[in-house]
């Protein structure tokens, strides 16, 4: 039944040690960095070893001669190097309870230890589900993309296991934003849901995994507007309510506000909006060495003067059509209403970038902002933004009630004046902008990742582990 292929991949599976040492480096693909990071590996294996033999001696040495353990520098220092070897070196030594040493050393860099030993299994559906759409170019590259770039960073990921009977997850790869049509001017994926079924059709009729938990080890992802209901108006989001197929699935989905709402009723991860991280490398080279900044409040996007009453809701909220009216003339402000593709090089030019709610309440400036250190100001009543332990958002952002827009100005030049150096700081961090961005091959600490250490929190679903522990 299995192509060859994945035979060979099953005989290694075994080799847990290596897969973790290789999951925490950074795996770019350029060659000479590979052979650089081969060499270093030997040594890491060399000193991991060592470290093995000589543990227990360098443990209570340190335990005795320095009571304050964990601030020893030197001792920290060398479990940083080792953290993927010694993470194996504790489950060697087991319930040593000087192990524990070694066990918060790792919760704090917060690295391998919370992935859990997470085990996905990709579906490889036909390609009309995905890869066809990839024709369109704009399809892996629009703010939509994460819905191929999560299933690409998947494929070579250590996560990932071609046998589905070890896998604790199912990731079923279906691109439904590609095909973003616009139909009388309003955006639409209606063909979302019928390519959604289809595609659970199938898997549930040609696999034994989808029936037996009805799908709530399966993972989702729902990139666009109001995620997991599959449309871009609130109000037909709503009243069509998530596909009842899908209801006990994980969906991993931009879309997320505090509090209840029917397109997040449902088991979910909010997601960053995709920019290319490669975008962001070419602007980031292109800025100038001394970063100036001159613009003081940036934004560029639609902001209609006389927003249309679409049944009962206006884009916006109304809300950029008041930031336009009241700042449009005012020299602070650098409004534009239309498309630039060189945008990104006005963000960096930028203190402050705006990031008002659209038609759904999150929107990829956000993540440009970030990238890009320029400090969003949020204004978009109860948004839940991505990945709040990677990313302090408080402490990088700065959030503007809708109903204050009025007083945008005012609240810029306070913070202006008092904090926004500290902002500023505390968003150069380079944990937080990794955070946001999907690679094409996972990095430590990147959006995939973030996403996989979500999942790994998600592991009480788990058909395979809670057969283990019935047992
Ligand atoms: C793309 O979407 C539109 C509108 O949702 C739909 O009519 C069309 O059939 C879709 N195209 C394909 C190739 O599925
Ligand atoms: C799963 O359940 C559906 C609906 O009951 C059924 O049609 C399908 O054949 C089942 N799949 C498998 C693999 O048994
Ligand atoms: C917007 O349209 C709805 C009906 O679609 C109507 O009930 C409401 O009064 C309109 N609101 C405004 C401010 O025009
Ligand atoms: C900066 O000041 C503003 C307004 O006084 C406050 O809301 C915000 O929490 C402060 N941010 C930081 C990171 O100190």
């Amino acid at each position: 039944m299995e192509p060859p292929q994945q035979q060979i991949k099953r005989t290694q599976k075994n080799r847990g040690f290596y897969v973790r040492m290789k999951l925490l480096q950074h795996k770019h693909g350029r060659p000479h960095e590979k052979s650089c990071f081969f060499r270093y590996y030997k040594w890491l294996l060399w000193l991991s070893l060592t470290l093995y033999f000589f543990s227990p001696y360098l443990i209570t040495t340190t335990t005795n001669t320095n009571t304050n353990d964990n601030k020893n520098p030197t001792f920290l220092s060398k479990t940083r190097v080792v953290s993927a070897s010694s993470r194996a070196l504790i489950e060697f030594t087991g319930s040593d309870s000087q192990s524990h040493i070694l066990q918060q050393t790792h919760d704090q860099q917060g690295l391998l230890s919370s992935l859990k030993d997470l085990k996905i299994y990709v579906y490889d559906l036909p390609p009309k589900y995905n890869t066809d759409w990839l024709n369109n170019e704009r399809c892996s590259n629009h703010l939509f993309a994460s819905e191929v770039a999560i299933h690409r960073a998947l494929l070579t990921s250590d996560v990932r296991t071609f046998d589905p009977y070890e896998a604790d997850l199912f990731f079923v790869p279906i691109y439904v934003s590609c095909n973003f049509s616009t139909v009388n001017g309003f955006p639409a994926i209606g063909h979302a849901r019928s390519l959604l079924s289809s595609a659970v059709n199938l898997i549930s009729s040609e696999y034994p995994f989808w029936n037996r938990t009805l799908g709530s080890d399966h993972v989702f992802v729902a990139s666009h507007d109001f995620g997991a209901c599959f449309h871009t108006m609130e109000n037909v989001a709503i009243a069509d309510g998530i596909p009842g197929f899908l209801k006990k699935s994980i969906i991993l989905q931009t879309f997320g506000v505090k509090g209840k709402h029917p397109c997040q009723d449902v088991e979910n991860v909010v997601i960053p909006p995709y920019v290319s991280p490669e975008s962001v490398r070419t602007t980031l080279q292109r800025a100038p060495a001394n970063g100036g900044r001159d613009i003081f409040a940036f934004f560029r996007g639609k902001m209609e003067v006389h927003p249309k009453n679409v049944s009962g809701r206006f884009y916006s909220k109304r809300v950029r059509t008041a930031i336009w009216r009241k700042y449009g003339g005012d020299g602070r402000f650098y409004l534009q209403r239309h498309r630039f593709a060189g945008y990104q090089s006005e963000i960096v030019r930028s203190v402050f970038c705006l990031c008002p709610l659209g038609w759904a309440p999150w929107s990829p400036r956000l993540v440009e902002s970030v990238v890009l250190g320029c400090v969003p100001v949020i204004i978009a009543d109860d948004i839940r933004l991505p990945f709040p332990e990677a990313v302090r958002w408080a402490e990088i952002s700065l959030t503007v009630a809708e109903r204050d827009v009025g007083k945008l100005g005012m609240i810029m030049e306070h913070v202006a004046s008092t904090n926004l150096t500290a902002i500023q700081k505390n968003l150069m961090d380079p944990t937080v902008r990794r955070a946001l961005l999907f690679n094409n091959q996972i990095e430590q600490g990147d959006a995939t990742w973030q996403v996989l250490s979500a999942l790994a929190n998600k592991l009480d679903r788990s058909y395979r582990r809670s057969m283990a522990s019935s047992q």
